[in-house]
């Protein structure tokens, strides 16, 4: 057999140690955070059909997906995101559901991207969708929510980039340039193409008037948002959708405030994504020093509809949990989490074993991590591997100390030792 099956497949990864720590630590924190906002978890499959998922996904996702034919020869694909998954369930079984409905997703994820920094062919995202609200409280919910468990977290120095799609495309709209060929240009915007995007539009019928305003409108953005909003409200005031989409994101940035939620905004008039089925506000997140986003997530009101579930107007939001795990480690919180204690219990001979079997559990029982010896390796063995494992303190049941329902307490950092009653040990570890 040739040895390439000896390496995962180009783009996966096994996580191993604090990899697979860090995931589960945002997961929980993912899950916490969807609980208190009240969102309740759905659990959707990894294969969905390819039509369904490749709806709205943009020409570019979608040539990325995982797409094969199954046994039974249908047409089907790994999940590239969850949005696609939780809308069908809102249009099928959960259509009587009682509004608003909010939904979170966390699992794993599957585009055939280019592997790099922070780019893999599977990750994990968190993903938070809140349905049956077109009020701008709605966006503001999405937009909170991603920035407490961005805090959760303990992530710093983070901000939202933000627009509104719906500013761009009455812009083109009024030209009655066709959506279809709109997707194509909000894609070459996504991809900073601005000149082709530019030429595009053109080609497609643009005025010279719109052309002159989408210009201007691509150079506006800062972080004070009512200097920002005042200039995209100028230059769209012959257009009074786009006049309608700013007055949108206004409230939303403005009511965002008004709650004391204290995210750093950048606005951008000309944000676009490559995601086909956003109708309004859109954001993505970024960490300094970090040139790929962290999260996003946005408006997306007529989706459901194509999926044949009626009116329902949605938002939301996906973290990628494995950026969320880079960056942290960047800032090094996740070190600072290692401050827990991990304790290693060894008997010095096995006789002894039930009774460290018993300090291990009434240990475990005050919610300590507790690894037993279960190798008979001799005392010193086990305390210079204890090292290596990452132990900060070693408790040894000896015949003598045992005797006087006493314990030896070693400190692996301190590397010093003390007797210390049983009933007394719990508190020493915790010091
Ligand atoms: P997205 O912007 O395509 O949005 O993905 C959200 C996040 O997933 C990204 O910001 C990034 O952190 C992570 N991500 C995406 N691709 C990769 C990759 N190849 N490797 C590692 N991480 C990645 C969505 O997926 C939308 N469904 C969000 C949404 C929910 N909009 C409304 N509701």
């Amino acid at each position: 057999m040739a040895s390439e099956f000896r390496r995962t497949v180009r783009g996966m990864r096994d996580l191993i140690n604090e990899e697979a720590e860090n995931l589960r630590f945002i997961e929980q924190k993912a899950r916490k955070v969807s609980r208190l906002y009240g969102y309740k978890e759905v659990v959707t499959p990894l294969v969905e059909h390819y039509e369904l998922l490749a709806a709205k996904l943009g020409e570019e996702n979608r040539r990325r997906m995982f797409v094969f034919e199954d046994l039974g020869g249908r047409k089907v694909a790994l999940r590239p995101e969850f949005t696609a998954s939780v809308a069908r369930l809102v249009a099928t079984k959960m259509q009587s559901a009682p509004r608003p409905l909010r939904l979170f997703s966390i699992g794993s994820l599957y585009r055939y991207d280019e592997p790099q920094f922070g780019r893999y062919r599977e990750f994990w995202q968190a993903n938070y969708e809140l349905f049956g609200s077109n009020k701008s409280e709605a966006d503001v919910e999405i937009l909170a929510l991603t920035n407490s468990l961005l805090k959760e977290i303990g992530l710093k120095s983070y901000f939202f980039k933000v627009g509104h799609v719906g500013i761009l495309r009455s812009i083109l709209s009024h030209d009655g340039i066709a959506e279809e060929q709109q997707n194509s240009i909000m894609q070459l915007l996504d991809k900073k193409q601005v000149d082709i995007a530019l030429e595009t539009a053109k080609n497609a019928g643009s005025s010279k008037s719109s052309l002159d305003t989408l210009e201007t409108l691509l150079n506006i953005k800062g972080r004070q948002s009512d200097v920002v909003i005042s200039e995209i409200y100028e230059a769209v005031k012959s257009y009074s959708e786009a006049l309608e989409a700013a007055g949108n994101l206004s409230e939303i940035i403005t009511m965002l405030k008004a709650g004391c939620v204290d995210a750093d905004l950048l606005v951008e008039a000309g944000f676009a994504r490559g995601l086909e089925y956003y109708t309004g506000l859109v954001f993505e997140v970024f960490v300094v020093d970090m040139d790929i986003a962290v999260g996003g997530g946005g408006r997306y009101d007529r989706l459901i509809e194509l999926f044949g579930g009626g009116q329902v107007p949605a938002v939301g939001a996906a973290l990628g949990v494995d950026r969320l795990s880079l960056a942290l480690q960047k800032q090094r919180q996740i070190s600072q989490r290692s401050e827990e204690r991990r304790i290693l219990v060894v008997a010095v001979e096995s006789s002894l074993f039930g009774q460290a079997f018993k300090i291990s559990n009434m240990l475990r029982e005050k919610g300590v991590i507790v690894e037993l010896e279960v190798m008979r390796r001799s005392v010193s063995k086990a305390l210079s591997d204890a090292d290596r494992r990452g132990i900060t303190h070693v408790v040894i049941v000896g015949s003598k100390e045992i005797k006087q329902n006493m314990v030896v307490l070693r400190s692996m950092r301190e590397r010093t030792q003390e007797i210390v009653p049983i009933e007394h040990l719990f508190e020493r570890i915790m010091q």
